[in-house]
């Protein structure tokens, strides 16, 4: 939907211009609406001395919120990382929401974007950080539109001070969703992963203690300051506790966000879609993103949940599920997400720059060669600085595994 897909660098360049941002911007919440409702109470309180940042991190504790850009590290937890950290430290929000099938940040930015606000503000209180820095991807102009505007109205207010919050445009390379990358990036360089440790809470941007959380995740740490910690640990499926947004596309009557428990699994997660999409028979899944691989639809009583995926080589990861009928192929799905990887790969570590583009050259053979596959994905787990050449083996493994008479 983005016009500048189809326009000549000139009309863009004129039309940015001209001031045109291109951007379609939907009706949303904005900041008077989200206050007539309650909205910012909370960050006043807490900004009045009313709560404690450690009472707030407990709350943050107890309810479970896990990391939602897709690797569930407890979110609470990070907090103190960087909170009892002396001098300048920043909050990085990753807003770099790249991972195919993934579309979550935006649905609720383009409606909801105060609470995601809200949400960043408190935290950056809590921890004392200096500085917010929205990494915002630049394929959704109207995110960025509604970002600009609604900064500049809680400066206007009073809520945050001029400059607190700098909004960033990534330039569509996947790889700058990797946290140590969008630093690179913020900073002004190439996004190349850096190794860890030192994790960026210690050594981060600008070489500084910093926090990175996902757009969602402060989304849901504002509705925990608004309505308790039990809005995510009271909910109950499966013998998981918690929400997850699922973005869901593929062969379904009505792809879409879906908030359903975080218990929930492919058969619930197909329903609350309308369905399968009409003429189409569930043959396979993505459970989140392609790094996640895919998993047979006989295999569909696994809650898609944080820790539940590991056991069958697989994880929820930021919950893109993606379903394929009987009219698709697996093998074709795994070459495609190789493909995607061989593009996105920096290309700054062996295993995963050449790892990728060789996979992609046996995986077009009519018959895999399994066991050269096998040790190429051996190398490639072990030996690649980052996730996305730690994780590019397993659409491999699990084709191996469940699709064998397609391979
Ligand atoms: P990770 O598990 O290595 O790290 C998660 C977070 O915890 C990071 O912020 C890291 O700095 C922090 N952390 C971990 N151990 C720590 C320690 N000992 N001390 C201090 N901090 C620590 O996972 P990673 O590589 O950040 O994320 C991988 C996930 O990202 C995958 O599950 C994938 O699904 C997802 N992803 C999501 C995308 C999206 O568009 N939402 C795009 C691409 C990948
Ligand atoms: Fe770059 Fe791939 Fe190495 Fe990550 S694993 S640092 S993307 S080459």
């Amino acid at each position: 939907h983005n016009h500048i897909d189809h326009a000549t660098p000139e009309k863009v360049r004129a039309a940015i211009e001209a001031g045109d941002t291109h951007a379609h911007v939907p009706p949303y919440e904005d900041l008077a609406a989200y206050r007539a409702k309650g909205g910012y109470g909370p960050l006043l309180r807490c900004r009045a001395g009313e709560v404690s940042p450690e009472e707030a991190r407990d709350r943050v504790l107890a309810s479970g919120l896990r990391g939602l850009g897709g690797a569930g590290f407890p979110a609470g937890k990070k907090f103190d990382f960087v909170r009892l950290a002396e001098g300048p430290k920043y909050l990085c929000v990753n807003g770099d929401e790249g991972e195919p099938g993934t579309f979550k940040d935006r649905y609720y930015l383009e409606r909801v974007p105060h609470l995601f606000l809200e949400g960043m503000l408190l935290t950056a209180w809590g921890v004392g950080a200096d500085r917010c820095y929205i990494y915002m991807r630049d394929e959704y102009p109207a995110v960025l539109e509604i970002l600009r505007r609604e900064i500049a109205a809680l400066e206007a207010e009073g809520l945050a001070a001029p400059g607190f919050i700098e909004l960033r445009r990534g330039a569509g390379a996947y790889i700058c969703g990797e946290e140590s990358a969008m630093i690179e990036s913020i900073e002004g360089k190439r996004g190349l992963p850096r190794h860890r440790p030192p994790y960026v809470a210690q050594v981060g941007l600008f070489g500084r203690p910093t926090l990175v959380h996902n757009v969602e995740t402060l989304h849901w740490i504002a509705h925990i300051a608004h309505e308790g910690p039990e809005i995510l640990s009271g909910v109950e499926k499966n013998g998981r506790s918690g929400l997850r947004s699922y973005s869901v596309s593929g062969r379904v009557a009505k792809p879409g966000v879906y908030l359903l428990p975080a218990g929930s699994t492919i058969t619930d997660i197909i329903a609350a879609a309308g369905g399968m999409a009409e003429g189409h028979s569930f043959m396979a899944y993505q459970p989140g993103g392609p790094s996640s691989g895919l998993l047979p639809a006989s295999m569909d009583d696994i809650p898609l949940d944080f820790d539940t995926l590991q056991p069958h080589g697989t994880f929820i990861g930021s919950a893109a599920v993606v379903v394929l009928s009987d009219q698709d192929s697996a093998r074709e799905a795994a070459l495609n997400m190789l493909r995607f990887f061989e593009d996105e790969s920096c290309g700054q570590c062996t295993p995963c720059r050449v790892g990728c583009e060789k996979a992609v050259k046996l995986m077009q053979a009519e018959r895999w060669d399994q066991p050269l596959l096998e040790e190429l994905c051996t190398a490639m787990a072990d030996a690649s600085i980052c996730g996305l050449g730690q994780a590019a083996p397993n659409p491999i493994r699990l084709v191996m595994k469940h699709f064998g008479h397609e391979i």
